[in-house]
């Protein structure tokens, strides 16, 4: 079974995360899976916006902890993680949120250009419960898109966040009922794909162009951090407590 599944409606693309057996967790073959979504709405014209959801009434629950202990890489080269983060996509994509959108899954979500959600969905980064960081564009994105001390409690804290309180913050277009943010997100996916092609593709460049700090400066530079956090114990400790579901030991080695 692909770990990514597509679907055409009318002129938007459903890419749609087909693990719900790990929460719809990100690993290579989800990486490859998503990636190859995006070819498939660059590449056809007829293809206008993309919907990005998760199958099982849940988002995505970011890396898959297990298969990147196993060595696995959730992100694709040149691309980010899950074969998105980085991604120079120039239609418009939308998230439908529901149930968690932790780690990575948040992740997807801000790297979305608008994002749907149920109001029992849950955004959290909890990398640093695991001995990570939000290396997925959280650490760099999240403190662009909500204010400084609301950004650094995500980050430091782990805790997640409810749907409506993440539209309170700003961070979400629309909230709707549960079950329902897939279909909100294609009926707005219809609305952005009345409009001109290039003038959404014009929107979409200068926006992202013209945002403070160049983003692959800010990526260059995590790189570094990552190299270094990657091969520390704490970051196995992490992942390996997670995956054995007891409470990690910390050495700060
Ligand atoms: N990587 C690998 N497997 C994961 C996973 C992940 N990120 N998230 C969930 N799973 C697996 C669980 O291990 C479990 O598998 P099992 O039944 O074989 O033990 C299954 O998916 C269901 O997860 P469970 O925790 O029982 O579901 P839940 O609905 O109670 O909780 C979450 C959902 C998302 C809150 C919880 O799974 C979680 O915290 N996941 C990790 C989030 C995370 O840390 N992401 C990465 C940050 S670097």
């Amino acid at each position: 079974m692909n770990a990514v599944r597509t679907e055409r409606i009318g002129s938007t693309l459903l890419i749609t995360i087909d693990r719900p057996e790990t929460r719809n967790a990100v690993n290579a073959a989800v990486a490859t899976g998503l990636a190859a979504a995006l070819d498939e709405l660059e590449s056809d014209a007829s293809l206008r916006v993309g919907v990005l959801t998760g199958a099982g009434g849940t988002f995505s629950a970011g890396m898959d902890l297990k298969a990147a202990l196993a060595g696995e890489s959730p992100g694709v080269p040149g691309r980010g993680f899950g074969g998105v983060t980085e991604a120079h996509v120039t239609k418009p994509l939308i998230a439908a949120v529901e149930g968690w959108a932790m780690g990575g899954g948040f992740e997807l979500a801000l790297a979305c250009d608008l994002i749907v959600a149920a109001g029992a969905a849950q955004f959290g980064l909890p990398e640093v419960k695991r001995g990570l960081i939000a290396a997925g564009g959280g650490v760099i994105r999240l403190p662009r898109r909500v204010p400084h001390h609301l950004a650094m409690e995500f980050l430091l804290t782990g805790e997640p966040v409810d749907g409506r309180r993440a539209a309170e913050l700003g961070l979400v277009n629309r909230v709707t009922e549960a079950g329902e943010a897939a279909a909100v997100a294609i009926r707005l996916a219809e609305r952005l794909a009345s409009n001109a092609p290039l003038a959404l593709a014009a929107v979409k460049k200068i926006v992202h162009a013209t945002d403070g700090m160049p983003e692959a400066d800010a990526f260059a530079l995590q790189r570094d951090q990552m190299r270094a956090l990657m091969a520390s114990a704490d970051v196995r400790e992490g992942m390996t407590a997670f995956a054995e579901r007891r409470a990690p030991q910390w050495t700060g080695q």
